[in-house]
C-alpha cells in the first residue's frame, strides 16, 4: 500500500511584530488580559497591499525548498484558509499562477482552524489511491485586515495573526512512515458561535452601504461556547486516535495542537492527564493564525531538531463550524 509522507515543510509569517501593548493602544485591553486569557504575547499583521497568497508562496516555496523538488513536480494544490484574496476564484489558484504552474488542479478548503488537517486528509486519499504523486497542502491567514481594532470587537481581534504554513505530501512505498490515521468532524448547529455576517448572499444586494456600520464585516464569536467545545472535542479527538490506532498516550512524542488559547489546550493535556511539555506551542508569538497555526507549529518543531524518524505526532484542531479533526502521523 502507498503511504503520503511529509516530504517537505515550509512556514512563512510578516516581518511586523505586534505586542499587546500595540493593541491597547487601539482599543481598551492590556497585556495582563490578553496574557492571561489567552497566553498570546505578540502575533504578526502584514503590510497593507499584501495578499493572504503570497505569505503561502512564502511558504510554499519554502517547503518545496524542504522537499528539494520544484513547483513544476507538483501534481495538486489544496489551500486552506477563511482570509482568501478574493471571495471568488479560490485562493489555491492565485498560489498555484504566483508558483508558475498552470494547469494542475487546485482545491480551496474553508474549514477554519481545521482547514490544514481537512487539507491533509483530502491530499491523503488522492496519494493513496496513486491519483498524485506530490499534493502541496497550505494552511494560510491574513487575518489583520478583517479585524475590529475598537471596544466592541476586542474580544476577538487580540486572539488572531497572520502566518502561513505548507507541507509537501508525496507518495512513498515506505509502510512505517507518513499519515497513518486522520479523523473529521463537523457540528453545523454551531455555525454562528463564530462567523463572519458579511458575505451573506441571500440579501439582494448582499452588501449594503451599512455593512460597515452594522459591523457585520467583522468576526462575531460567543467565546464561552467556544472554548467549551473545544476542550471537549479536542481531548475526544485523542482518545480516539489512541484507540483506532491501538496506541497508548506513551506512544505518542507530542501532540501538535491548533493554537486558539493556551488556556484550552492546558486543560486538554489536564483532562487526558498528559504531561504539558507533550503539548507544542507558539501561540504567545503567533496568536491564533487558523489554517497556519498547525503547520507552523510543526515546522518550528522540526527546525528545532526536536522531531526524530519514528516519531508519532498527533495533530489536533478545534474551530468554527464548528469542526474539530485529528491526524496521527510517524514522522
Ligand atoms: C475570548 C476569551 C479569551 C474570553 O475569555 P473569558 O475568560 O471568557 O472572558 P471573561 O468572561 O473572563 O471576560 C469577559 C470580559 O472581558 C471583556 N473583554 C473582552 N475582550 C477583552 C479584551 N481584549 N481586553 C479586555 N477586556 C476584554 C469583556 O467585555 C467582558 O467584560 P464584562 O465582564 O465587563 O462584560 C475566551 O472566551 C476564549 O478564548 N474563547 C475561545 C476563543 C477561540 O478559541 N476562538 C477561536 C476558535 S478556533
Amino acid at each position: 500500500m502507498r503511504r503520503s509522507v511529509i516530504a517537505g515543510i515550509g512556514s512563512y509569517v510578516p516581518p511586523r511584530v505586534v505586542s499587546n501593548d500595540d493593541l491597547s493602544r487601539l482599543m481598551t485591553t492590556s497585556d495582563e488580559w490578553i496574557r492571561t486569557r489567552s497566553g498570546i504575547q505578540e502575533r504578526r499583521f502584514a503590510e497593507e497591499g499584501v495578499y493572504c497568497s503570497d505569505l503561502a508562496l512564502e511558504a510554499a516555496n519554502n517547503a518545496l525548498a524542504d522537499a528539494h523538488l520544484e513547483p513544476s513536480d507538483l501534481d495538486f494544490i489544496i489551500f486552506a484558509t477563511v482570509s482568501p484574496d478574493h471571495h471568488f476564484p479560490g485562493t489555491a489558484c492565485f498560489l498555484q499562477a504566483k508558483l508558475g504552474v498552470p494547469y494542475i488542479g487546485c482545491l480551496d478548503l474553508r474549514n477554519q482552524c481545521t482547514g490544514f488537517i481537512y487539507g491533509l486528509a483530502v491530499g491523503d486519499a488522492f496519494v493513496r489511491i496513486g491519483m498524485y504523486r506530490h499534493v502541496l497542502v497550505v494552511g494560510a491567514e491574513l487575518h489583520s485586515n478583517a479585524l475590529n481594532f475598537s471596544d466592541e470587537g476586542r474580544d476577538v481581534s487580540v486572539l488572531f495573526g497572520d502566518g502561513a504554513g505548507a507541507v509537501v505530501l508525496a507518495s512513498s512505498s515506505e509502510e512505517d512512515r507518513g499519515i497513518l490515521y486522520t479523523e473529521l468532524h463537523a457540528d453545523g448547529r454551531f455555525a454562528k458561535a463564530l462567523h463572519m455576517d458579511v458575505w451573506n448572499i441571500s440579501r439582494k444586494p448582499y452588501l449594503t452601504h451599512d455593512s460597515i456600520d452594522t459591523g457585520e464585516i467583522w468576526p462575531q464569536m460567543d467565546g464561552k461556547t467556544v472554548f467549551k467545545h473545544a476542550v471537549i472535542r479536542m481531548a475526544e479527538l485523542v482518545t480516539h486516535a489512541l484507540k483506532q490506532c491501538r496506541m497508548q498516550p506513551e506512544d505518542i512524542k507530542y501532540v501538535i495542537p491548533h493554537q486558539a488559547n493556551q488556556r484550552i489546550n492546558q486543560l486538554v493535556a489536564e483532562r487526558l492527564g498528559f504531561p504539558q511539555e507533550k503539548f507544542l506551542n507558539n501561540i504567545y508569538k503567533y496568536g491564533n493564525t487558523t489554517a497556519a497555526s498547525i503547520p507552523l507549529l510543526l515546522n518550528e518543531a522540526y527546525q528545532a531538531g526536536k522531531l526524530e524518524r519514528g516519531d508519532h505526532l498527533l495533530l489536533i484542531a478545534f474551530g468554527s463550524g464548528f469542526t474539530w479533526a485529528s491526524a496521527l502521523l510517524r514522522w
